[in-house]
């Protein structure tokens, strides 16, 4: 997004997009009126010390207004309410409102106490309400079956997934973001730097603290590549291999972005790997074309990864071959992405239709997250990798399948642990266009 003007106006257009799907939602369920509450801060347990709030990415879809028990009204033919929960406390910063380009879009009010939100927000008939604070919700008179109905929940999920242009607008922003951070990231491994060294760069270049990234970064020399999820910082310096995921978020949106850099002293086989899948990476988001069920670019990436794995010397048969023998799975454990925008893994990449019902993955990718149908507007992730796992490989060391592979490859390959690259892309009428590659 260019100027405030512009995101003045493509928020306009984000909000009645809003009251247009949400009024059909309402219709479809049989609602008169939906409110939606921020969110209520976890605790943890005999503590008093919360959680960062993630705030109730229904609420986040409509407003960027951070920060728990704020209110918003929904109803058919009126501007939405906005009720901002601004307590009198001295503990904690109240300021007044920061000046933004979204308060005008709603029927505006400040409320010092709950209760006193919850009498702005009431109305007459039947009323649906979404979020953690259901307690509250029925003490102001919202019916126990309207407090996160799963079919009008469903339904608002399945919206979610097509993005507005405000929303590809923040998306790009997060990107760009993120790109100052992993830029960072690889100036200060090329420099040495530890995984810990290299988390501190990446925040210091994006400009916020941890809790306010949509996720904790994964950032991972060597071995450590191969824990899909790992999340440990060693002080240990000079890693060869620097495999980093991390995102950034912009008005409440994320962007979730994995390299994998070598240093010379890598084994050249290995960085050979790297390559490899850099350029599988792209040929896959080059298939992304609206009518492609996302299942079939998950079956893609298995066999593309058979085959660059065979042109290593680590597979002995075809990518085919060895997708059928299950002798890709070990290798690429995990599924090719996911849907994309508030939330990291945002909902409904599963859901059968609009009004809800699950999807299931094939039996061969019980990890994949979307197995919807690919259609313009929708954002996610194509992230392909490949590691060296020994819990997964073990059972194919022996056994009638245990030739087609090349162990002397697998353990020479193994101290680098594992190489993922991800993209964020936009599905478009012609295919895709990739929202990080302009920037890193
Ligand atoms: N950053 C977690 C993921 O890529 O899904
Ligand atoms: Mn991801
Ligand atoms: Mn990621």
């Amino acid at each position: 997004m260019t100027s405030t003007s512009a995101e003045k106006s493509l928020y306009a257009e984000h909000i009645a997009a809003r009251q247009r799907t949400t009024e059909a939602a309402l219709a479809a369920t049989s609602f008169d009126a939906l409110v939606i509450s921020s969110g209520a801060p976890f605790t943890y347990f005999v503590d008093d010390q919360d959680a960062p709030l993630h705030e109730t990415p229904h609420f986040a879809h409509w407003v960027p207004l951070r920060g728990p028990h704020h209110l918003l009204l929904i109803r058919p033919g009126h501007k939405p309410r906005l009720v901002r929960y601004c307590p009198e406390d001295y503990w904690y910063e109240q300021g007044p409102l920061p000046e933004n380009f979204w308060v005008d879009d709603f029927d505006f009010y400040e409320a010092r106490t709950r209760e006193e939100a919850w009498k702005l927000v009431a109305t007459n008939g039947r009323v649906a309400y979404i979020g953690d604070e259901s307690e509250a919700a029925r003490a102001a008179g919202v019916a126990d079956s309207g407090c996160n109905h799963a079919e009008l929940t469903a339904r608002l999920d399945w919206e979610r997934s097509f993005k507005s242009a405000y929303e590809v607008g923040c998306m790009e922003e997060a990107e760009k973001i993120a790109s100052w951070g992993h830029r960072a990231a690889l100036a200060a491994f090329d420099k040495g730097a530890s995984e810990l060294e290299i988390h501190h760069a990446y925040l210091t270049a994006v400009g916020c603290t941890e809790a306010d990234l949509p996720y904790g970064t994964i950032i991972a020399h060597d071995e450590k590549g191969a824990i899909l999820h790992y999340t440990g910082k060693r002080t240990k310096r000079d890693g060869r291999v620097l495999l980093i995921d991390a995102g950034a978020r912009y008005l409440g949106y994320c962007s979730d972005i994995t390299r994998t850099w070598t240093r010379k002293d890598c084994d050249p086989l290995f960085r050979e790997l790297v390559k490899g899948l850099d350029k599988l990476q792209l040929e896959l988001c080059e298939r992304v074309t609206p009518g492609l069920p996302y299942p079939e670019l998950q079956r893609a990436a298995h066999i593309l990864i058979g085959e660059l794995l065979r042109e290593l010397g680590v597979l002995k048969t075809s990518g085919e071959t060895a997708f059928s023998l299950g002798l890709t799975k070990p290798f690429f454990p995990h599924g090719l992405g996911h849907f994309l925008g508030i939330q990291v893994h945002d909902l409904s990449g599963r859901q059968a239709e609009p009004r809800g019902g699950v999807a299931p993955p094939p039996a061969h990718s019980p990890f994949l997250r979307t197995t919807r149908t690919i259609a313009e507007h929708q954002v996610f992730t194509i992230e392909p990798g490949v590691y060296f796992i020994e819990m997964l490989l073990r059972e194919h060391r022996v056994g009638p399948n245990s030739s087609y592979i090349d162990w002397a490859l697998v353990d020479r390959l193994a101290p680098f642990g594992g190489v993922r690259i991800e993209d964020n892309v936009l599905v478009t009428a012609a295919g895709h266009r990739n929202l990080t590659r302009p920037h890193i």
